[in-house]
């Protein structure tokens, strides 16, 4: 096992305020039930962006919340890392619309994009440049509006996803607190079981990419729902091992939040009974690369991670892409 170098000092939350509720989908004329999103997905209701709400001003809620609770200014910041798979533009970067947001005027921003993976593939990034001395003091968020990209008549994926964001402030370790271990991995080969068809280079945004709808998500689920649960239970038995520990040290798994039945799935293959495992799919869905920040923070809040706690981070998405932490709290 490593050193740590690098200590969750705050961790900061956003999700808007417009709750939608399963029931909702039926007047948008789409053929489906709360019983059936429930079956099929643990989702009950999912958080929804106004209009004046965007990737800047949630992740920069989420920020500001987790550099209080870290004590540190936006002067102190050096490196922003942000993820999102929905930008607010497509150029610059959503990390210095933050930086400029939060007055962060030393920081480097930057945006990874991993999808689903992106905040803990920001982590990773985010604690090798701290270990390359490139920075003392990061953030790193995870940001979504993905009601913005999906496509609101299909049934088979608008249901799954919401907005919001999360934010940790990494600082350098003391005491042998910190990431402990971690692991990403990427298969592109299968890059199209969960995309975006056009709206980029390849293929700009023109009329008939709003015709045929090919500017929104679109997903093969089943497909995808086996290799998450692949990809997830082999990303938690990696960074178990980098960590030199089981499933049976572990105080609290947080994986990414897709699907109840994806994480219970994952949770069972890595030995760890559901009791310690954090899950609010039921309320907001999957937020993407907010997911796991998000899930953090309402741990944490409610006591589920304390001092001295260890936690499972594991998180898989489109690319695909899969990664995962174990960190000491
Ligand atoms: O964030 C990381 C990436 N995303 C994921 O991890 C999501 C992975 N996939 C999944 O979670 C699941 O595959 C879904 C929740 C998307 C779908 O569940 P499923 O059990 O795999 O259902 P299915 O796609 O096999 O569809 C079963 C049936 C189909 O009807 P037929 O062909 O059996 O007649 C669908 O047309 O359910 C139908 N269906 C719906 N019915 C009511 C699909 N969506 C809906 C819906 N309401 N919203």
């Amino acid at each position: 096992m490593k050193r740590p170098v690098a200590y969750f000092a705050g961790i900061g939350a956003y999700a808007p305020a417009r709750v939608m509720r399963n029931e909702e989908f039926a007047a948008l004329g789409l053929e489906t039930s709360d019983e059936w999103i429930v079956q099929r997905t643990g989702i009950r209701e999912r958080h929804i962006a106004g209009p004046d709400e965007n990737n800047r001003t949630m992740s920069a809620i989420a920020s500001r919340r987790a550099m209080e609770r870290a004590g540190v200014s936006p002067g102190e910041i050096d490196l922003i890392v942000l993820g999102t798979a929905t930008p607010d533009r497509l150029l610059p970067a959503t990390a210095v619309d933050l930086q400029a947001e939060l007055g962060a005027s030393r920081a480097a921003a930057f945006d990874v994009m991993a999808a689903c993976s992106s905040w803990l593939y920001g982590l990773i990034v985010a604690e090798g440049l701290m270990a390359s001395g490139n920075a003392e003091t990061a953030l790193v968020v995870g940001t979504e509006k993905l009601s913005t990209i999906v496509d609101w008549k299909d049934r088979s994926t608008c249901v799954l996803f919401g907005d919001g964001a999360g934010a940790a402030v990494l600082k350098r370790s003391r005491q042998g607190k910190g990431i402990l271990s971690t692991y990403m991995r990427s298969d592109g080969t299968l890059a199209e079981l969960l995309y975006r068809p056009s709206g980029g280079a390849a293929r700009p945004f023109d009329q008939a990419s709003l015709d045929d709808r090919s500017i929104f998500l679109r997903m093969e689920g089943r497909e995808v729902f086996k290799h998450a649960v692949r990809s997830m239970s082999e990303a938690a038995d990696r960074a178990l091992d980098g960590a030199k520990l089981t499933g049976a040290n572990v105080d609290l798994m947080i994986p990414h939040q897709a699907n109840v039945r994806i994480i219970e799935a994952t949770a069972k293959h890595a030995g760890i009974p559901m009791e310690k495992v954090f899950v609010n799919v039921d309320r907001f869905g999957n937020t993407s690369s907010a997911s796991v920040g998000l899930a953090l923070d309402e741990a944490i809040t409610s006591g589920r991670v304390t001092e001295g706690s260890t936690v499972l981070l594991v998180a898989f998405g489109a690319g695909f892409t899969w990664a995962s932490l174990v960190i000491r709290f």
